[in-house]
């Protein structure tokens, strides 16, 4: 093992449990929910099946986890065992990686916006893979880490659907005099880098993005640069009921670097998946800490009957500061489930809030939910991106705690991925609690481990 994760990390549960049975468990337990606090399960064996299936699906790609999409011990600590690199979006990102012991080679800073206090802490840390995207940029990392190893980030999401947060990028227009002035500034690019965006990606905008990279690492040989990575990025879906399947996109992805990066160029392929890895994996509860009522006009009705008809703000133990957050990036709340048996007959329109007294605190508009009371609790899955950042980004916010969950049988693929022999049959037996993670991953375990200990750049 490599060190990152034990035992001691998760609840090792039985084949066939699930999240939301260990989350019931916990609701008549004593903690955490006797305080009402929202608190997260994690199901690590979902990362495990999701990282086989990705090693499966893009046998060429490293994944890079992109910290800001979560930033949990039990989920960094996983990717790192199971041999994961990681991209960070400032020194926090880093220093948390690092804590667990990520050595630097494993560490992409990949925000091409960077404070030149976190290019320095980047350079006093031994981390050199970085991304840029225009001069000013460069010259900051010119100055401040004259050892950094530069990935030049175009702007490949031309589709319609590409959000205008996520335009970073240089324009291939603009890529010959990026590359110029790194050359004048001895800055070492390395390679290539997109990212298409995160919503309703198109699987032939990988394809498009792949030939446009090829162009720049065209550029970059005409001027004498030996570039020999490419990074895809990320934006792959994180359930299954996205428009494109993630082995879908794979296919397109595969095709265009057999077209342009064929295997035996010496170009190395990463990508930085985030939803793709924890969304499934983490289920939130979250309990109703305040009501409001609020009648509803009717037009044409009289005063008497227009009194009957109501709509419901529900107050949440958390809101989109803390485990919503993901709906800031995006995502829309997923609708929850009742903790308790629902009166399916009589459901009213309802709002959902975070705590009272910020009125922008906005989870959810339009759900329909039997009338609910105080001390109720709402179950959210598929919760696991953007809804744990780095504590300090959150301004020291109390963040809710998260139970890991793994079945033996995904705690013994991940020691498979690192080449490791299984314990003997007979070892098998154990005090497991009586949950599951419903793990079918015989096919996937056939994935040979691609990883090598050491890192890419
Ligand atoms: C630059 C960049 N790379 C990668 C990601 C990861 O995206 P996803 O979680 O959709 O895979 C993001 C998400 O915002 C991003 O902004």
């Amino acid at each position: 093992m490599n060190g990152y994760l034990n035992e001691s990390n998760f609840t090792m549960v039985e084949e066939g449990f699930t999240p939301r049975d260990l989350l019931e468990n916990l609701l008549v337990g004593p903690c955490p929910s006797s305080e009402q606090q929202a608190f997260f399960v994690a199901d690590l064996g979902d990362i495990v099946r999701k990282h086989l299936r990705f090693l499966k699906a893009l046998p060429r790609v490293k994944p890079y986890f992109p910290v800001k999409c979560n930033s949990s011990g039990g989920v960094l600590r996983l990717l790192a065992e199971l041999g994961a690199g990681f991209a960070c979006a400032n020194k926090t990102e880093i220093a948390a990686v690092q804590s667990i012991g990520v050595p630097a080679d494993k560490i992409f800073y990949s925000s091409p916006c960077k404070q030149i206090a976190h290019i320095k802490y980047a350079a006093s840390r031994g981390v050199r893979l970085m991304a840029f995207d225009n001069e000013v940029e460069l010259g900051k990392v010119a100055r401040s880490h004259p050892q950094a190893r530069m990935l030049l980030g175009i702007a490949a999401d031309s589709s319609p659907s590409a959000h205008p947060s996520m335009m970073f990028g240089a324009t291939l227009k603009s890529c010959r005099r990026l590359l110029e002035a790194a050359k004048e500034q001895a800055v070492e690019v390395v390679g290539i880098s997109f990212h298409l965006g995160s919503c309703s990606l198109e699987p032939q905008g990988f394809a498009q993005a792949v030939a446009e990279a090829q162009l720049a690492f065209d550029m970059g040989a005409e001027l004498g640069y030996r570039m020999h990575l490419l990074d895809i990025g990320g934006g792959f879906p994180g359930t299954e009921d996205a428009r494109a399947q993630f082995e879908e996109i794979a296919a397109v992805i595969n095709s265009a670097l057999d077209t342009y990066f064929p295997e035996g160029c010496g170009v190395e392929i990463i990508a930085r998946p985030g939803r793709y890895y924890v969304t499934s994996a983490f289920t939130l509860a979250a309990s109703i800490t305040a009501k409001e009522e609020i009648p509803m006009e009717q037009p044409g009705s009289d005063g008497e009957e227009s009194g009957s008809k109501k709509s419901l703000v529900y107050h949440l133990s958390d809101g989109i500061y803390g485990a919503f957050s993901c709906v800031l990036f995006d995502s829309p709340c997923p609708k929850p489930l009742l903790h308790k048996k629902p009166c399916p007959d009589h459901l009213l329109c309802s709002s959902l809030r975070g705590p009272p007294g910020l009125p922008e605190d906005r989870i959810a508009d339009g759900v329909e939910l039997p009338e609910l009371q105080d001390g109720d609790w709402l179950i959210f899955q598929d919760m696991g991106a953007y809804s744990i950042a780095v504590p300090s980004l959150l301004g020291g916010c109390p963040q809710p705690q998260v139970t890991y969950a793994m079945s033996r049988l995904a705690w013994e693929a991940v020691q498979l991925c690192q080449g490791k022999p299984l314990p003997a049959e007979d070892d098998h037996e154990s005090a497991c609690t009586p949950l599951s993670c419903g793990w079918e991953m015989v096919e996937s375990l056939c994935v040979p481990p691609v990883f090598a200990p050491a890192g890419i750049i």
